[in-house]
C-alpha cells in the first residue's frame, strides 16, 4: 500500500510540478479508428523473399531515391552512395566530425532524399537542413539551414523534401519543440510539425502549414496541384492544394491509417506508396493512440523520458564519454521501441483521391522495419531508420498463382 501511495506521489509530482521541462502543450485529441487489414489491405506476400543488401556496409539508410533506374541512399555518418551494380559507390557526404553515432546531433542524420528534374539530388537531415548534391560531381551545397528560426520559430527536426518542375522545394519539420534523437517526447507532446515553400530565386521559405503531429513524408501529385503529408502520430496523411480552387487550403487526404505513415513515394503507376513501419489494429493499438485523451499522463510521460536523461547528460556534458553519451541518445530515441516493432512489411498504395487500392505486405521474417520503398528496375528497395542493410524484392515474382 506504501508503495502504491508512493508511486501515486511520484506520478503526481512529475506531472504536476511547475516548470519541470520539456516545455511542451498537451492537449486531448481523439485518434483515428484503424481500417481493417481486409479487401486491399489484406495479407499479401508481395514483399516476402526480400535481400539483404550491403549488410554493415551502410547503416540505416532511411529515405531512398532513384534516378534513371539507380539507386541512392544515405549512410549514418553522412554518406550519400549509389548502387552501382553489386557495389555501394560513395558519391558525396552530408556528415560532420563526431565521435560516434550517439552524437547523433553533431554527426547529423539524414532522414529523406529527392531528385528535383534537372537530375539534383535533394538531401535532408535531421539536424542541419536540407543539402543539394551534384550526383556527378560530388558536389554539396547546403540549401536550407535550420540554425536560425524559420517562420518564427526554430525548426528542430527536418524531415523530408520533394521538388517541384519549377524548381520549388517542399519540405517538412516533423518538430519545432525537441530534436530527433527525443523523437518520443515530440510525440507525447501536441503538435510542432511544419510544411514549408522554399523558394530557390529568393532563397525564402514560405509556412504552407502548421501544427501537424510529427509531419513526415511528402510527395507531389503527378501533375502538382496538390503535396501529401504524412502526419505521423495521428495515422493519417494531409493534402495541401497547390492549384485549383482549394489553392492555399488542406484537408485529410487518408484517414485512419493501420499504423504511422513514415515515408511516401509516387510509384510507377502513379500511385503513392505510404510506408508504414509500426503497425496497429483496432484490438492492439498504439500506445500514443491510448495516451491521445489523456494530457496528463502524456506529460507525465514526456517528463520522465526528458528526467531519465538528464543525469546521463549532465555526466555526459562534464566527462563526455561513450556509455552516457550512448544511453543519453538512446533514452528518446526510437531505438528502445525496436522490440515493439512487427516483423510484416506494410506499405498502403492510394490513388489520386486518397482511396486506398492496394497494399505491399510480407508474411514471412526476411527484412523488417522498412521505411521507405523504392522502385527501380525489376526491384523495390528498401529503406529502414534501424537496418544496417539495404532490403530488395524482386517485383514481379515467377510463380503459380
Ligand atoms: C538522368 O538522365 C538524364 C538524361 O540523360 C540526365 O539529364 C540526368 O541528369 C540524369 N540524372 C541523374 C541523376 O543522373
Amino acid at each position: 500500500m506504501t508503495k502504491l501511495l508512493a508511486i501515486f506521489i511520484v506520478f503526481i509530482a512529475i506531472a504536476f510540478l511547475p516548470g519541470l521541462p520539456p516545455e511542451l502543450d498537451f492537449t486531448p485529441y481523439t485518434p483515428s479508428e484503424p481500417m481493417d487489414f481486409t479487401g486491399p489491405l489484406a495479407p499479401n506476400d508481395k514483399l516476402n523473399g526480400a535481400e539483404k543488401l550491403f549488410e554493415g556496409k551502410i547503416v540505416n539508410p532511411e529515405g531512398l531515391a532513384s534516378a534513371n533506374g539507380s539507386i541512392y541512399a544515405s549512410s549514418r555518418g553522412g554518406d550519400i552512395v549509389k548502387v552501382v551494380g553489386d557495389k555501394l559507390v560513395t558519391i558525396a557526404n552530408i556528415g560532420h566530425q563526431c565521435e560516434g553515432y550517439w552524437e547523433e546531433k553533431k554527426c547529423g542524420r539524414s532522414l529523406g532524399m529527392a531528385f528535383d528534374s534537372k537530375g539534383y539530388l535533394y538531401v535532408v537531415d535531421a539536424y542541419y537542413g536540407i543539402f543539394k548534391i551534384n550526383v556527378n560531381t560530388g558536389k554539396v551545397g547546403h540549401l536550407i539551414k535550420t540554425d536560425q528560426p524559420i517562420a518564427g520559430k526554430p525548426v528542430k527536426i527536418a524531415n523530408s523534401v520533394v521538388v517541384g518542375k519549377d524548381s520549388t522545394v517542399y519540405w517538412t519539420a516533423s518538430s519545432c519543440d525537441t530534436t530527433f534523437d527525443d523523437a518520443v517526447i515530440a510525440m507525447f507532446g501536441d503538435a510542432s510539425g511544419r510544411l514549408f515553400k522554399f523558394d530557390p530565386a529568393t532563397k525564402t521559405n514560405t509556412l504552407l502549414l502548421d501544427k501537424i503531429h510529427f509531419a513526415n513524408g511528402l510527395a507531389l501529385s503527378p501533375n502538382e496541384d496538390f503535396l501529401i503529408v504524412a502526419e505521423t502520430v495521428r495515422c493519417r496523411v494531409i493534402r495541401y492544394w497547390l492549384k485549383g480552387p482549394k489553392q492555399g487550403t488542406s484537408d485529410v487526404f487518408v484517414d485512419g491509417l493501420p499504423g504511422i505513415p513514415d515515408n511516401i513515394k509516387v510509384n510507377t503507376e502513379g500511385l503513392f506508396d505510404i510506408t508504414v513501419p509500426l503497425q496497429r489494429t483496432k484490438s492492439i493499438p498504439l500506445a500514443s493512440d491510448l495516451v491521445a485523451p489523456y494530457p496528463l499522463v502524456r506529460r507525465f510521460l514526456a517528463r520522465l523520458f526528458y528526467l531519465m536523461e538528464v543525469p546521463f547528460a549532465m555526466i555526459q556534458e562534464n566527462y563526455p564519454n561513450f556509455y552516457s553519451g550512448l544511453i543519453t541518445h538512446w533514452i528518446g530515441s526510437f531505438d528502445p521501441l525496436l522490440p515493439l516493432f512487427p516483423k510484416e512489411l506494410l506499405v498502403v498504395q492510394v490513388d489520386q483521391n486518397g482511396k486506398v487500392v492496394s497494399s505491399l505486405q510480407s508474411t514471412d521474417d526476411k527484412v523488417n522495419l522498412i521505411s521507405d520503398v523504392v522502385v527501380a528496375g525489376n526491384y523495390y528497395y528498401l529503406g529502414s531508420p534501424f537496418n544496417n542493410y539495404l532490403g530488395r524484392v524482386k517485383k514481379t515474382k515467377v510463380k503459380a498463382e
